[in-house]
Parts: structure tokens; C-alpha cells; sequence
């Protein structure tokens, strides 16, 4: 069967040159292929680039010396004793990724129905702080704040009969971001989707003096599948009763990311974020075409699983997976990606250029 291929509308009135092309079957004047015919050429017309520049990398912290224990569903990704988070972090400094994020596995008997081991200033993030910027003060450190490593039932809020209580849960949230202010925390990134959490903590850290203390608030975050792993990772995936649906949002939103993003901009946030990632780049484009904000990205556990894992049984190529997953996010509108591959996309990106 002939395909017939016409003119696109807007190339109507462009010059005719119909003897050339008289002869051949197609009228293609146009041809996008020819910007793509060698790597120079695809080079010149590249219209996003991703840097180290963009990347922040999680890392997940345990108590202990000198060990790190792989995580089962991260292939690649480990807990580390807070001597090894420094070495890694030293990593990170040389591979000139600009932050980390620091995530505490708590020890089971340190959790209690209060979260109340977020709040001790020697608490695992608070020790993994102190002892990253005393060695590396240029790199930027992350850290999240919500409850959930420290519950014993695994919700980022406290529970009463069964339900999360919003502003009890923000007072605690203060409380905890002032300690890691305290650490020397660089960024606040409030990750449990309370109402109001990102005014009362701005207010509660100028208060306090820490006027540069970022927030990046998680501000689009969706109740996902995707965190599967991270809640091994923290040890909470086995604790944690019901789900996080009455806090964190219903996936088939897209209109209330954006009241949330603005919401969270009217409050001080400094930067906002969308999460998780590679499901939710519509979202991407919509907030920071909307807001035109420094605009970030998570690409959570379940994602990082995918292509780990995928790429561990030789499914895919996963260096290459990895690359274009990370590219997507950019053309999508963000300014950076929080993502386990951190390393290792800086890594292949500081070897091709
Ligand atoms: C804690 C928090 C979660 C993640 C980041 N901070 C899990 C959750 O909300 O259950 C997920 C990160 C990931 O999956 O990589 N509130």
C-alpha cells in the first residue's frame, strides 16, 4: 500500500521546489533527520544538558562503624555508618555534586509513637551533619523532615484514634527542623505534606536566627507505590499500618500539585519539589511553567529499582536507562533531580566530557 505524505500546513507557502523532488515519490522538503545525522550535528541542536550541577544524592545513615549494608530492593545503594557517609560524601565533593540528603535508619528501639527521637540533637542526621560539613563545609546538605523514620507505626505525622493530626504534627516538625538548623543543616526539606508546615517552620527558623536556612519543600508529593524501598531502606516498610493517602496526595491530581506549589512559594518556600519523578513529569512542566521557581525533582526508590534492577539482569542497558531517565526530568522543566544514580551519573558524565 503507497503511503502519500503531503506537505506539513505550515510549509504551504514556503518556496516550491518541485523539480528536485518531481521525481521521487515523497514531497519532503523537510527533512528533520538531516540534524541528526552525525553526533556533532545532534550535539549543536541539543536542547537540554544535564550537569552535576543538577544532582543531589540521598543517602540513607545507620548507627554503627565503619560498614555499609547494601540494600536489598536498591541494587547498589547502601546504609552507611555515619564514618562512611563522610566518605562519601568526600565522593561526592569530588565529583562535584553541589548536596546530599541525609536519611536516618533508626533503630527500632529508639522508635516510639511520638517520633521522639527526631527531636534529640544527637540524633543519627544530626551526628551525620556535624561530621560531613566539619570535613566538607562547601558541600550542601539536605534534610528531610518528617516523622516517619522515628514512628514506631511508620506515618510521618502523630496518630490519634487512628488519624494524623495536622497541627500537633507541625508543632513537632518545627521542632525538629530547628535541630537540624542547629546541626548545621543547610536545607530543610519538609517531606510530610502537613498543611501550614512550611510557614510555621520558615518563622520558627528566622526566629531563631537562621535566616539562610533553605527550605525545599516536598511540595507535590504523591501517595506512591514508588517509596516501597526507601521504607525498607529506613525500616519502616514493615511497621508502617495503613497509608499515607489522608496526607500525601491522590495520584490522579495535577490541578492541586499547583495549589500545593503555591501554597508552599506564599509560605517562604525557597525551592519546591515534585515527587516522584518519572510518573509525575507532567507535573514538573505544569509547576515550573506556572511559578517559574527553582524546580526539583525526586526520582524515588521504586524508580531507582526499576532500572537497578532491570539493568542487574541484563534487561536493559542500565548506564544508558540511567542517563535518559535523568535527561527526561530535565526537559520536563527541572532544575535538579534528587536521585540515588547521583554518583554514578556524575561519575559517567565527569568521563564524557
Ligand atoms: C518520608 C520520605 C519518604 C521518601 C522521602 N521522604 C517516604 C514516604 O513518604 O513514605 C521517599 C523517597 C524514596 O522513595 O526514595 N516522608
Amino acid at each position: 500500500m503507497a503511503i502519500k505524505f503531503g506537505r506539513p500546513i505550515e510549509m504551504r507557502d514556503a518556496p516550491r521546489r518541485q523539480t528536485a523532488l518531481a521525481s521521487t515519490p515523497l514531497d519532503l522538503t523537510i527533512r528533520l533527520r538531516r540534524n541528526r545525522k552525525a553526533e556533532w550535528a545532534r550535539r549543536l541542536v541539543r536542547e537540554n544538558v544535564l550537569t552535576t550541577d543538577d544532582l543531589i544524592w540521598p543517602m540513607f545513615v545507620v548507627d554503627g562503624h565503619n560498614t555499609r549494608t547494601p540494600v536489598a530492593s536498591m541494587p547498589g545503594v547502601d546504609r552507611l555508618t555515619v564514618d562512611q557517609a563522610v566518605r562519601d560524601a568526600e565522593r561526592a565533593a569530588k565529583l562535584n555534586i553541589p548536596c546530599i540528603a541525609l536519611f536516618p535508619y533508626t533503630e527500632p528501639s529508639l522508635r516510639d509513637e511520638h517520633g521522639s527521637e527526631a527531636l534529640n540533637p544527637n540524633n543519627l542526621v544530626c551526628q551525620s551533619v556535624r561530621a560531613i560539613k566539619k570535613e566538607f563545609p562547601e558541600i550542601g546538605v539536605l534534610c528531610d523532615v518528617a516523622l516517619d523514620p522515628f514512628t514506631s507505626h511508620g506515618h510521618d505525622g502523630l496518630i490519634e484514634d487512628g488519624k494524623i493530626l495536622n497541627d500537633e504534627t507541625v508543632a513537632v516538625l518545627v521542632k525538629q527542623a530547628l535541630v537540624q538548623a542547629e546541626a548545621g543543616c543547610d536545607v530543610i526539606a519538609p517531606s510530610d505534606m502537613m498543611d501550614g508546615r512550611v510557614g510555621a517552620i520558615r518563622a520558627a527558623l528566622d526566629e531563631a536566627g537562621f535566616l539562610d536556612v533553605q527550605i525545599m519543600s516536598y511540595a507535590a508529593k504523591y501517595a506512591s507505590a514508588f517509596y516501597g524501598p526507601f521504607r525498607d531502606a529506613i525500616g519502616s516498610a514493615k511497621t508502617l499500618t495503613g497509608d499515607k493517602r489522608t496526607y500525601q496526595m491522590d495520584s490522579a491530581n495535577s490541578d492541586e500539585a499547583l495549589r500545593e506549589v503555591e501554597l508552599d512559594i506564599a509560605e517562604g518556600a525557597d525551592m519546591v519539589m515534585v515527587k516522584p519523578g518519572m510518573p509525575y513529569l507532567d507535573v514538573v512542566r505544569r509547576v515550573k511553567d506556572t511559578f517559574a521557581m527553582p524546580t526539583f525533582v525526586y526520582q524515588v526508590s521504586g524508580e531507582y529499582a526499576m532500572i537497578a534492577g532491570a539493568a542487574a539482569n541484563g534487561w536493559i542497558d542500565g548506564d544508558r536507562a540511567m542517563m535518559e531517565s535523568l535527561l527526561g526530568f530535565k526537559r520536563a522543566g527541572a532544575d535538579g533531580i534528587l536521585t540515588y544514580f547521583a554518583p554514578k551519573a556524575a561519575e559517567k558524565l565527569k568521563a564524557d566530557s
